[in-house]
């Protein structure tokens, strides 16, 4: 317990681990498809000011219990609610949503890497439509190669994780996360010059109002909490490294804004492809598995070597993504076992590890040998991705607006936002963050509850 802590090495560090943790499947696999189902521009007006106005209040909030309590997850709930019994309990659920996530995050994560191996081995040359689907359908659905390539995925996290908070998750993000700009925009380059992409820029660009729906603004904001890592304890926990001299508005502002110019940029850099191939922009959550490949694979018939350059770049973007996600979900656990059991972080690392890859084992066994296991309806992968997304999700970004609404003194919060008062802007701004999380924030988090279950 009495081991002294680590911390991110200054505010462009914070920026990059945070930013690292908010970009990930979230912004290049979900956000995609989601502005295909619902409107193209329509949906993406409505996600920034969901994030501006209320994911980034949030943000700000799980920074706060991280940074005021300088522990995990679940005891800084604990400290700072005064061993509080209801707040002790309610930490817990901050360790149990990440490693949750990190389970089926992690079979994605092992997804990508197959295809980044299957574009190295040029797999995608000549492939169709239906090959690419039937391709994934086959892939997904077998028992060892996602298994393998799920541990592989899980594997490389934790060694990360391992390195610890400066030497491995920030040395880390400083290096892959420009990286990962410079290959998106690769990507977007590629993409918006290919004959037919037009349609598909329209697309992000005209708004369709007709699809405005109470549904659409529920999923923006629930894409917007997602992609920036809310209610998951992840950033409550890099919190906790930031270090009391920083400005936790312009950390957390680098980081929201990173995160949604990443979410346009991926949306830009799919989206006109998919449309110059001619596939449908709402094909859901297989968008990039199934239809990607067969992008390339058709841009391929007149420049072959370069598409597959442009594949392989693809999907080594996606799994840098993902990686820098996933450590922080593996994080929230590793530095609970450290603090609470005393552990040492290679111990925590493994353990976290053996829970992850099992749990993990089982949600990409659910595509395949176990897709007739249904729990409430659903396979054993959805059921993790519904309960966590839709239900522990919003209940823990509740608990988090309301634990610095209501319970936290006024005077503490202010202190945190305006570094003791020595930020006269954060002071000015102070009343409009404080109005938003204390009103705004808990009416919008309930409201995409209820639409999520009544509508
Ligand atoms: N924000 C990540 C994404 O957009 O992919 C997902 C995520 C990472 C969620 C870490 C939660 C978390 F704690």
């Amino acid at each position: 317990m009495a081991q002294k802590r680590e911390k991110f090495g200054g505010q462009m560090a914070v920026i990059l681990a945070m930013a690292g943790s908010a970009i990930g499947l979230g912004n290049i696999w979900r956000f995609p498809y989601m502005v295909g189902e619902h409107g193209g521009a329509a949906f993406v007006i409505v996600y920034v000011l969901a994030t501006l106005l209320i994911s980034l209040p949030v943000f700000l909030a799980e920074v706060m219990i991280g940074r005021r309590s300088h522990t995990n997850a679940r005891d800084a709930f604990a400290r700072l609610s005064r061993h509080h019994p209801f707040w002790k309990g309610a930490g817990y659920l901050t360790i149990l949503i990440p490693t949750l996530i990190a389970c089926y995050y992690s079979v994605i994560g092992g997804w990508s890497v197959e295809y980044f191996v299957k574009s190295c081995g040029l797999a995608f040359v000549n492939t169709t439509p239906e090959a690419a689907s039937g391709l994934f359908g086959t892939f997904v659905s077998s028992t060892w190669t996602p298994v393998i390539m799920h541990l592989v995925f899980l594997g490389a996290t934790v060694l990360v994780v391992a390195g610890g908070v400066k030497a491995g998750i920030e040395k880390f993000s400083k290096i892959t996360l420009p990286v990962l700009f410079v290959l998106i925009l690769l990507i977007l380059c590629y993409s918006v010059s290919l004959p037919g992409a037009g349609e598909g820029v329209r697309y992000l660009l005209h708004p369709d109002w007709s699809e405005l729906t109470p549904r659409t603004f529920a999923y923006a904001m629930g894409q917007s909490f997602y992609s920036l890592s809310l209610g998951m304890g992840a950033i409550i926990t890099y919190g906790s490294y930031v270090s009391k001299k920083e400005n936790i508005l312009a950390t957390s502002t680098g980081t929201a804004v990173s995160d949604l110019l990443f979410a346009i940029l991926a949306g830009f850099a799919i989206m006109p492809a998919v449309f110059a191939a001619g596939i449908e922009p709402g094909a859901g959550p297989g968008l990039i598995f199934q239809s990607i490949p067969y992008v390339f694979a058709k841009m391929g018939v007149t420049l072959p070597l370069v598409s597959s350059v442009v594949s392989i770049v693809f999907f080594l973007a996606i799994i840098v993504a993902a990686m820098t996600s996933c450590i922080s979900l593996v994080e929230v656990g590793v530095s609970f076992l450290m603090e609470r059991a005393g552990m040492s972080r290679g111990r925590a690392c493994l353990i976290l590890y053996v829970i992850c890859g099992v749990f993990g084992v089982l949600c990409s066994l659910s595509f395949g040998p176990l897709s007739g296991v249904k729990i409430l309806g659903m396979s054993i992968f959805d059921l993790f991705d519904w309960v966590c997304s839709n239900i522990l999700l919003l209940l823990m970004a509740l608990l988090v607006v309301v634990f610095v609404g209501f319970i936290l003194p006024r005077r503490v919060v202010h202190d945190e936002f305006t570094n003791r008062g020595t930020l006269p802007f954060n002071d000015r701004i102070f009343p409009l963050v404080w109005f938003l999380l204390r009103y705004v924030a808990p009416v919008a988090i309930v409201v995409i509850f209820l639409t999520n279950f009544i509508l």
